[in-house]
């Protein structure tokens, strides 16, 4: 049970794991169900659709059977009705008992220069909900709403592979890391609650401001 970022970063990831030469060569694709973090509020063929970028770079090139692919119904004119439905799909396929939560194999996040990841974002009511499995936010910064899964599913992931490049990036990774935990103006740092193992892959340029710093 896998549940997948968007944004940009990942891309790249998701066309390696497609080669058939490359590392995902030893994945069983046809026992994957692959899920999402979080959606746009957008249909699944917009250019910034989360499900297009990972149908394009992954999905049409793997044998994971088109059942087992759980997109966010982001074309729904309701946000909310989105991730209702969305959290009907979690219940069914987990086969959750009530107040259960899903505890994916693997959640793959990223993490803006804001320091959201999947798509709460800093200030925001999701981050501390509770009880919901997915939440409909609405992001001031984007002028729209988001569907994201909330803190208790990233809590709950066996394991948590967080991705984040770039320099853009390097002071806000150094608060999401070292600094004092405050969630709500840095999201990311809700992953330090995690009951699973959560893995930081990041390149120099994120990197260089972090306390463990090569060199540093
Ligand atoms: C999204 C992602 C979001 C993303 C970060 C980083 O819907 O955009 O889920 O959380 O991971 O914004 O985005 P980049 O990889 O584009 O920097």
């Amino acid at each position: 049970m896998v549940a997948l970022s968007g944004g940009t970063t990942p891309e790249a990831t998701y066309r390696l794991l497609a080669d058939p030469t490359g590392p995902g060569a030893g994945v069983s694709w046809p026992d994957v169900h692959v899920f999402w973090g979080d959606e746009r509020h957008v249909p699944p063929d917009a250019a910034e659709s989360n499900y297009r970028m990972a149908r394009e770079a992954l999905l049409v090139r793997v044998p994971v059977p088109a059942a087992q692919v759980h997109r966010i119904p982001a074309e729904m004119p309701s946000a909310e009705d989105a991730a209702r439905a969305y959290e009907r799909t979690l219940r069914a396929v987990f086969d959750l008992a009530d107040g259960e939560i899903p505890a994916f194999d693997l959640i793959l996040l990223g993490m803006g220069d804001d320091g959201h990841t999947a798509s709460i974002f800093p200030g925001s009511a999701a981050l501390v909900e509770a009880h919901r499995l997915v939440a409909a936010p609405w992001v001031e910064k984007f002028g729209a709403s988001r569907i994201t899964v909330t803190p208790p599913v990233l809590l709950a992931a066996r394991q948590i592979v967080v991705l984040a490049s770039g320099g853009a990036k390097a002071a806000v990774l150094r608060e999401v890391i070292d600094g004092p935990f405050q969630p709500s103006r840095y999201p990311a740092q809700c992953l330090r609650n995690a009951s699973g193992e959560v893995t930081w892959l990041v390149d120099e340029a994120a990197a260089a401001e972090l306390s463990t710093a090569p060199g540093a």
